[in-house]
């Protein structure tokens, strides 16, 4: 490359990059167009149609992608300007750019259809990163600035559960788009449309997960407790309990809960040699599938419960960075929120019954209907806008006094 045609392509990009906020502006206008769990089968399967993916993934994923970034900017200065959001905040950029190359560009043309699967698996890539980024990010500004508010943790707290939620919807789009056009079909899953398993064997993934964490739980502690699972079908007593659903994403939240439960289980029974089983069961009905998962791990007192869902909660002791080749049991403290993220992506959702002294409840509810799983999705408008700019009110709740009353001020006076 000429010197005069590197100077030229910089040139562009920056003018390309200049463009960004006007973009971002414009975008960020639309809301997000939720998708439901029979709409991206049907979209996979009876008309798979690369071309209408891909107009409507340029218009989309732009949508998507600047509702969250007006988001982020409303961060407070001081998180805003850490390096790791920093840099998440650059990739958002460049994918955001990359993708808005495609606007004029015809759809009849294959060669165009084919670049595009390439763009967004390289997006893909390079957001790989983004949750332990923007933790890091969190943990940066904790460290920093020591007097935190709590409308500051309350902003981070709300801003985290979009940002991820609108990260999980993006990559969904990305993989259903890439999977189903990228000219191969799966043939060990017949049932399977991008990442969505229309029958998805729960049991199946249920044990997978338990036997993944049990593996994890015996490097760190010789041992795990045993699975003992439970299932009831409504429908039809005899059939296996099958859900469309995208089968990595329970992976992910059983594997969570399985970890959550052994660990508890393990340093609640530390004394005895019996580990109690971890007891899983899962019921299928007309509208919910659910699964509960009950251990015997001494529970939480119920003051904390809320805590737990916090990004920056977390009792076991946080994993060394150079630990790297050995997968943490525990220590982020985000287990538990992305998890119910995950359940409430498709409108379900997580709970958490304990009994301290006792043992934990999970219950995980998922729908059923392929037409009840719509995705669910932020979007930036006033009411979000809202609660960034919330200020500390006083309670309106009366805050007991530590000290006890003294009665006799009110028997003297009568
Ligand atoms: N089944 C359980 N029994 C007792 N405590 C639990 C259970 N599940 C979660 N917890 C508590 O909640 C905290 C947060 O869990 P999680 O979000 O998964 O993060 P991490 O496991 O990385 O600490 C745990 O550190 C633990 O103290
Ligand atoms: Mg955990």
């Amino acid at each position: 490359m000429t010197s005069k045609m590197r100077c030229v392509r910089s040139l562009m990009k920056a003018a390309a990059l200049a463009n960004v906020p006007r973009h971002i502006e414009h975008f960020s206008k639309f809301s997000p167009s939720p998708l439901s769990m029979k709409q991206f089968l049907d979209f996979g399967s009876t008309n798979a149609c690369e071309r209408t993916s891909f107009v409507f993934l340029r218009q989309e994923l732009p949508v998507r992608l600047s509702n969250i970034m007006k988001e982020i900017n409303l961060l407070p200065d001081k998180l805003l300007a850490t390096p790791s959001v920093q840099l998440v905040q650059t990739w958002y950029i460049q994918s955001l750019m990359e993708i808005l190359e495609f606007l004029d560009k015809n759809p009849d043309e294959q060669r165009v259809l084919e670049t595009f699967v390439e763009v967004l698996e390289a997006i893909r890539n390079r957001h790989n990163e983004v949750v332990p980024t923007m933790a890091q990010g969190v943990i940066e500004y904790k460290e920093a600035f020591t007097q935190q508010d709590p409308v500051t943790n309350h902003n981070i707290q709300y801003f985290l559960d979009r940002f991820y939620t609108s990260r999980i919807s993006i990559r969904m789009l990305i993989n259903q788009h890439t999977l189903v056009f990228n000219g191969s079909t799966n043939p060990a899953h017949p049932n399977t449309i991008g990442c969505i398993d229309s029958k998805c064997d729960v049991t199946e993934v249920a044990r997978d997960a338990y036997e993944s964490a049990k593996l994890l739980c015996e490097q760190y502690y010789l041992g795990a407790p045993e699975l003992e699972l439970r299932q009831i079908n409504a429908n039809s007593i005899r059939e296996p309990i099958y859900i469309s659903y995208i089968p990595s994403h329970l992976y992910h939240m059983l594997f969570e809960l399985f970890k959550n439960s052994m660990r508890a289980t393990i340093e609640n029974h530390e004394a005895s040699r019996a580990l109690p089983p971890i007891k899983v069961m899962i019921a299928l009905g007309g509208e919910d599938l659910s699964i509960k998962m009950s251990d015997r791990g001494g529970g939480v007192p119920f003051r904390k419960i809320e805590r737990l869902f916090s990004y920056m909660y977390s009792t076991a002791p946080r994993p060394s960075a150079d630990d790297k080749h050995r997968a943490p049991l525990a220590g982020f403290g985000y287990g538990l929120p992305i998890t119910r993220l995950y359940a409430r992506y498709f409108q379900g959702d997580l709970q958490l019954h304990s009994m301290e002294g006792y043992g934990t409840d999970a219950v995980i509810h998922l729908k059923v209907l392929s037409t009840d799983s719509v995705e669910r999705l932020p979007v930036f408008n006033k009411s979000a806008l809202r609660h960034y700019k919330l200020t500390l009110e006083a309670d309106d709740w009366c805050i007991p006094s530590k000290e006890p009353l003294d009665l006799a001020v009110h028997r003297t006076g009568k």
